[in-house]
């Protein structure tokens, strides 16, 4: 069952989004040459705690961090710790609160230092097919369509999109239903409607989409050791377009 929210309960979620927001915001400027992962995640609690939010990861299925940090081949689910970024690292930040009884849900990638054009290039399609797949999150427009469009966007620009991490509802949980593919068949799925809450984050890697686990148990990495890249918004299917929660 998909849960529909009211418009106060979109307020509380949009609130949960803006703090998502200002942490990613935050942490955009730390991801510098030489800083340790695990200060962009001790950043990234003090600004969470700061706006009276708590971290929506630790703990969750037993996950150590406060955000997931994922650098380079790391998909997602990177833990943070003592790797240090350096020049021409892509890094991803995924970063959940929960504030009041509410989640949201975001994430970012975005360069070290000055990175090699192919790198910018995976990073900008998937930005782009993040905002694809947001543009049919709309009454009208059925789940996969979303997905579709995600994967369109990817696969026409020569990446891939993986298939073992999917977006996901969101709202008095992390992860509630539907899941979210980023591949898909147009015209299929459930309907969207209004009050809907979705967590939508394309993973997509440069060359074959396979993952496999490191024995850290999270830590997700490309089989061939490419690059990914990973954005991810928490949104409000409205009456006519999407409202973004977790932009600024
Ligand atoms: N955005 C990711 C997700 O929705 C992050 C979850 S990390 C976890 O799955 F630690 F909470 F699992
Ligand atoms: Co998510």
């Amino acid at each position: 069952m998909i849960i529909l929210r009211s418009d106060e309960e979109v307020g509380q979620i949009r609130k949960a989004g803006l703090i998502v927001a200002l942490v990613l915001d935050k942490l955009k400027t730390h991801a510098k040459p030489g800083v340790e992962t695990g200060e962009l995640d001790r950043i990234a609690l003090e600004e969470i705690l700061k706006n009276k939010a708590l971290p929506a990861f630790k703990g969750y299925k037993g996950y150590p961090a406060n955000i997931c940090v994922s650098v380079n081949e790391v998909v997602v689910h990177g833990i943070p710790g003592k790797r240090r970024l350096k020049d021409g690292d892509i890094v991803s930040m995924d970063v959940g609160v929960k504030s009041g009884n509410y989640f949201a849900d975001a994430a970012i990638t975005v360069g070290v230092g000055a990175v090699s054009d192919a790198a910018r290039k995976l990073m900008k399609i998937t930005e782009e097919s993040l905002y694809r797949g947001i543009e049919n999150a709309r009454p009208g427009k059925r789940l996969y369509d979303i997905s579709a469009n995600v994967q369109e966007c990817v696969e026409k620009n020569g990446f891939s999109v993986v298939r073992s991490f999917v977006g996901h509802g969101i709202g008095e949980k992390i992860h509630e239903e539907p899941e979210i593919p980023n591949f898909g068949k147009r015209n299929s799925g459930p309907r969207l409607e209004r009050g809907m809450i979705l967590a939508i984050e394309p993973m997509v890697n440069e060359g074959s989409y396979e993952v496999e686990i490191l024995d850290d148990g999270w830590t997700a990495v490309t089989k061939d050791r490419k690059l990914s890249a990973h954005f991810e918004h928490t949104i409000a299917v409205r009456d006519g377009a999407a409202e973004i929660l977790t932009a600024l």
